[in-house]
């Protein structure tokens, strides 16, 4: 039966390595010796024709990389699909395969222009015939499959590449007789190993090390029970002759050079087709649209990124460019994914990033489904964001109230007609109330506005902080910046919130941001009992954690003054009732119970004492936050990565955001919300204070001529 079996190859008389295309052409240009090529394709032609019909195409001068005919084009039948190679390097051969093709009896199919597609390389028929493999990432687009799918009338499974070693699915993958499958999973994405290993059962998985895998080992010709390699371990060769599989190693060191071996230099061209076998196409596709300042807020990378990343490919249709710094873009983009599940979930991380799908889904009602448990929500809820959230009901767009992330979207007033729809964690869900599911009827509003509505003063400010977080260099134009903010926010009796954590206070920041209170440029404050604790042990026995504020050393039996601090306050009640006996007269819980400013201390498990005034049910004090965060319009957020993060969590996009930390990882994942109005500032917290103030010093004096 294997004597049937019809091979084609091309020999390597202009065989070299000339260009550079994937990795292993690297540091190779002209480093392969033309007769050890010779010698090593040689040796495979006869052990192939031992075993098979060998056909041979004629070998084009300047095209080196035609012996490797897999990439001729795929066949099935009488069929062949011819490739579409990536590189142009390669898109010479073009021509000639399609000569040989059409001499030899086949019907040639030609895919669109710009639709790159590998051949063989990259399909390989399952050896039962049951459907097609096929890869896509590095040299095939998964655009491609579908047409696979409809010429060959064949089930095609798409798997991502996502290691540029194995370029092409056949370095990585190699279907055996019997339903067997030899492979290197680390190939494949996580969504590509599943679906091989709901397809292929364990017993017949044989999943190589990278270290077979690397000397090309599923690069294969399976002949029936043999199997012809560059190269296999022992264990390998053990592993396959479990499977029934002899192993016939001969080197094609020569060829690894470029990048491929045994398989490469194939193409099977009589592929028995199965009559009971049909076209399923699995790829989806769909239309989305997004609009806004695409470029400059990084969203359009961001949103190609995440397709391909998440194991999809995208074709741009259309995009018009905003000529003017203000004026937005707008793109249509086609997004194909393997499967319907991974379109459902590309599709959700678009959405948040203000992708509307035109075509269908944004147009029907939102899945709804009731509240059954309370505090519970419905398996497949709609997890929320930062930006503004709108919901199809009944017909009707509906804005979410209480837009914050990670909860679910609850309605409620839908018998009486009325709709209301808000986020709301899920411990607060109750019975009664409507839960959305899945993705249809969902859209987030980006302000495509969020720089073009601003007054050129406004303009100007907050438009670095899209660029996240800043060096040290620039810490001095961001505090001139966020002191005009404050400046501005306090005149027109808006909300400032800070947010703050104990080494304000280690750092000396306590007598810069108990001032900012004082001169009423705060309107809440949110922290833990620590920052408490630090600042009044500083204020009543000038230390911090018994270390002298004013000379830096450390006092003597210091370690006790910040339990004496919190016995202090227990003795007169609470805070602020300290502050009423005269027991404490200075320092940033002074200033607040001062003027009148609301504060928040959240436990935690750490915490000493904890003092009156700490929250300790934590619930109570997330609701406690919540609360005092309604309304701000910016949020400055000092070195206290929980309690930020925590913040971070409640607020929506548009409040304009500053965190300060002298570790650029909390800064980096709190400025980087992805909206234009966060910015982080990479610093020591004391420092930033203590330069925060005399800018705003600078704003409250005297106007002075520049000369
Ligand atoms: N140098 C060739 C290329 O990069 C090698 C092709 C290997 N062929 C294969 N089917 N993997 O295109």
């Amino acid at each position: 039966m294997t004597a049937q079996l019809r091979i084609l190859m091309c020999s390597p008389d202009h065989y070299d390595v000339d260009y550079v295309i994937n990795p292993w052409m690297e540091g190779n240009v002209h480093k392969s010796s033309r007769d050890r090529a010779v010698e090593q394709w040689q040796k495979l032609y006869k052990v192939l024709k031992a075993r098979a019909i060998v056909d041979l195409v004629e070998p084009a001068k300047g095209w080196p990389d035609m012996v490797f005919t897999a990439n001729a084009g795929l066949v099935l039948g009488d069929k062949a699909v011819l490739s579409r190679f990536y590189h142009k390097e390669r898109q010479g051969e073009e021509p000639y395969f399609k000569a040989w093709f059409e001499q030899n009896g086949f019907t040639v199919y030609e895919l669109p222009k710009d639709l790159p597609f590998e051949g063989a390389g990259d399909a390989l028929f399952d050896r039962e015939g049951r459907w097609l493999w096929a890869g896509y990432g590095f040299r095939s687009e998964l655009d491609s499959h579908p047409y696979l799918a409809q010429w060959l009338d064949i089930e095609v499974l798409s798997l991502h590449l996502v290691d540029e070693r194995f370029y092409h699915l056949d370095t990585c993958f190699c279907p055996l007789e019997g339903g067997y499958l030899l492979y290197y999973p680390g190939a494949f994405d996580a969504y590509s190993n599943q679906l091989i290993e709901r397809r292929v059962p364990a017993a017949k998985r044989i999943a190589i090390e990278e270290a077979d895998a690397v000397n090309f080992a599923c690069n294969s010709v399976n002949l029936g029970q043999v199997v012809v390699m560059n190269k296999a371990s022992n264990s390998l060769k053990s592993a396959l002759a479990r499977a029934g599989f002899e192993v016939v190693e001969t080197p094609l060191t020569e060829f690894l050079k470029a990048g491929g071996a045994a398989k490469c230099l194939t193409l099977r061209v009589n592929e028995p087709v199965m009559e009971d076998r049909h076209a399923v196409a699995g790829v989806e596709t769909r239309v989305i649209q997004m609009q806004g300042h695409l470029l400059d807020s990084g969203l359009i990378n961001r949103a190609l990124d995440l397709i391909v990343e998440g194991g999809g490919s995208f074709q741009v249709l259309d995009f018009r460019l905003g000529e003017q710094r203000q004026s937005t873009s707008a793109a249509r983009i086609k997004v194909s994914a393997p499967s319907h599940e991974v379109m459902e979930e590309l599709m959700a991380q678009l959405i948040d990033l203000g992708a509307v799908a035109p075509d269908d889904r944004s147009e029907r009602d939102a899945q709804l489904e009731p509240v059954e448990l309370p505090g519970v929500a419905p398996d497949d809820f709609y997890v929320t964001t930062i930006y503004p959230t709108e919901v199809r009901i009944q017909g009707r767009w509906v804005r979410l109230q209480n837009q914050r992330m990670d909860g679910a979207i609850a309605i409620s007033g839908l018998n009486e007609g009325q709709p209301v729809a808000r986020c709301k964690l899920l411990r607060d869900l109750e019975l009664g109330e409507y839960v959305v599911t899945g993705i249809d009827g969902i859209r987030t509003v980006r302000k495509a506005e969020a720089r073009g509505d601003r007054t050129a003063r406004e303009s100007q400010e907050f438009t670095f902080m899209g660029s996240g977080v800043s060096s040290e260099r620039r810490v001095e134009l961001v505090v001139e910046q966020i002191a005009w903010e404050l400046r501005q926010v306090r005149e027109r009796r808006g909300k400032t919130v800070v947010v703050a954590g104990p080494v304000v206070i280690h750092t000396g920041g306590g007598e810069h941001l108990s001032r900012l209170i004082r001169e009423g440029y705060v309107h809440a404050l949110l922290g833990g009992n620590a920052i408490a604790v630090h600042d009044m042990e500083q204020a009543l026995m000038g230390t911090s954690l018994g270390v002298d504020m004013k000379q830096g050393i450390a006092v003597r039996g210091g370690h006790r003054h910040h339990l004496k601090t919190i016995n202090t306050i227990r003795r007169c009640g609470n805070i602020a009732k300290a502050v009423e006996q005269g027991v404490l007269t200075n320092g940033i819980m002074y200033e607040c119970v001062k003027q009148d400013v609301p504060f928040v201390l959240a436990g935690s498990i750490r915490d000493d004492g904890p003092l009156p005034d700490t929250v300790t049910d934590m619930v109570e004090a997330q609701q406690a936050y919540a609360k005092l965060l309604e309304g701000a319009d910016t949020i400055i957020m000092l070195s206290s990565m929980l309690h930020s993060i925590g913040v971070g969590n409640m607020t929506p996009a548009g409040v304009k955001l500053v965190c300060v930390d002298i570790n650029p990882a909390v800064v980096t994942k709190l400025a980087d919300r992805g909206s234009l109005e966060s910015v982080g500032v990479v610093t020591d917290v004391g420092l930033f204070l203590s330069l925060l103030m005399r800018q705003l010093d600078k704003l409250e004096s005297p106007y002075e001529l520049a000369v």
